[in-house]
């Protein structure tokens, strides 16, 4: 099976490492790709980004399957652009991608359809938003959202009216370009959050899913969630207090919402929704839609899925897919991100790194390699990745590994999982104060 693979990060290298374990040989191209990846199969040079380059290249080497990585190439069409063509794209279409790269259209379809979320307004006028702020009517923080892609900086928790109002006016002033002039003020929603990851395959006549293991990311660059945010510095899964009633909730209040409404509203799906929900004093409210795997959860979901990758794609891709529950290990998996120094602000680029031979999985999410030798090459480096028969063995693991692995200046929090692991050994469940 010949697999086109559009990215270049930690979650592409996952996704392709499992891609490889899969029962049919798999030729695997990536695009950009990374030298982690071409050691896999082979790169090409392609702008993911672009629709009519990625559909060339597919119409003339006639991939069985594309797979896209990033939400970026599905807001700009690369997957209905293939999909034309007559080949499999495990990855949505550019109507469908709105869930990701428009806050406003989501919070509409949320709405629309019943899914409980936060109060929110969406706001196009400057006096109309600044007259919003000076009479706020929710506590503090003011979530200010960029209605479209920001690569992770459109959302603001604004501490104070001035805050708010310097954020709102220069969103409204193009900080993002046109997609912030559109502004999504939210209420905050308190309590514990969580990435829900759900493979869907919707159309007119046919409406599936399958539910992946809930995991929790750690966003904070430091240690017990302090810092500043960045793209995810570790994440485990399943949840160890999550019980078989709170899932189903969140499967009736969120996840079958949401399949259904994108029938309903005409949307074809053919891929992977990743929720990011934020489990509340009055249960599971979404906070947004993520139309492609999370960075680094994607690395504890190949560690725990117990499936034929490349057919499970494959079948998503083609419209077959049986709603069931996914085969996991019994286990709890963990993927711990070693990232460069200065990151998030910055990335100190081209440090030689050590891999000795540790006993745990590691993922290259942005190196690069020179004779033989790897350096760093962008804010999130390595992940670890393991699993283990509970969280607190999982992350022995990765203890065990770090002194194995690393380079002079490398981040890396300790405490993946800790508070949630503490949270059940102290015999508490998501109704307790997180
Ligand atoms: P992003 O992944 O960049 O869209 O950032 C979204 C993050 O902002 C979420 O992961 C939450 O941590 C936070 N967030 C978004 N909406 C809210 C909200 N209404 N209340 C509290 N935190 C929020
Ligand atoms: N880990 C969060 C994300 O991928 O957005």
């Amino acid at each position: 099976m010949k697999i086109l693979l559009l990215g270049s990060g930690g979650r592409e290298h996952a996704l392709a490492l499992k891609l490889k374990a899969s029962a049919a040989a798999v030729e695997l191209v990536s695009a950009p790709g990374s030298d982690a990846l071409a050691e896999l199969g082979h790169r090409v040079a392609l702008d993911q980004e672009n629709p009519a380059m990625v559909a060339a290249w597919c119409a003339e080497n006639r991939p069985d399957l594309l797979v896209v990585g990033p939400e970026v190439p599905l807001v700009a069409g690369v997957a209905d652009a293939v999909r034309a063509l007559g080949i499999p794209v495990f990855g949505h279409d550019a109507a469908t991608a709105r869930l990701e790269g428009s806050k406003a259209f989501a919070k509409e379809f949320m709405q629309g359809h019943g899914i409980p979320c936060a109060a929110s307004h969406t706001v196009t006028e400057l006096a109309e938003g600044e007259a919003l702020v000076r009479t706020w009517p929710y506590s503090y923080p003011i979530v200010l959202k960029a209605d479209g892609l920001a690569a992770g900086k459109g959302v603001v928790l604004a501490s104070d009216e001035t805050e708010a109002l310097a954020t709102f006016r220069a969103f409204m002033a193009g900080q993002f370009g046109e997609g912030s002039k559109t502004v999504v003020f939210e209420e905050p929603l308190v309590g514990m959050e969580l990435s829900l990851h759900v493979l869907v395959d919707v159309d007119a006549e046919h409406a599936a899913y399958a539910l992946l293991p809930a995991c929790q990311d750690h966003k904070r660059i430091f240690e017990d969630d302090q810092g500043p945010n960045t793209g995810g510095m570790g994440a485990f899964g399943p949840i160890p207090f999550l019980r078989a009633e709170d899932i189903q909730l969140m499967r009736t209040e969120l996840v079958e919402p949401t399949v259904r409404g994108l029938q309903q509203d005409g949307l074809e799906a053919r891929g992977v929704l990743f929720l990011g929900v934020m489990w509340t004093a009055s249960g599971p409210k979404l906070l947004e839609y993520n139309v492609r795997f999370g960075d680094p959860e994607t690395q504890v979901l190949m560690q725990l899925l117990d499936e034929d990758l490349g057919a499970l794609l494959l079948e998503v891709a083609e419209g077959r897919l049986i709603p069931r529950d996914l085969k996991v290990k019994p286990h709890t998996a963990i993927a711990v991100v070693l990232a460069a120094e200065d990151y998030p602000e910055g990335a100190k680029k081209d440090v030689p790194i050590s891999i000795g031979t540790p006993a745990i999985t590691v993922i290259h999410a942005g190196t690069r390699e020179q004779n033989g030798q790897w350096l760093t090459n962008g804010g999130r480096v390595l992940n670890l990745a393991t699993s283990a028969p509970d969280l607190a063995a999982a992350r022995a693991a990765i203890e065990a590994a770090l002194p194995e692995v690393g380079w002079p200046g490398m981040q890396v929090r300790r405490d993946i999982g800790l508070k949630a692991l503490r949270h059940a050994q102290a015999g508490k469940t998501v109704r307790d104060p997180w």
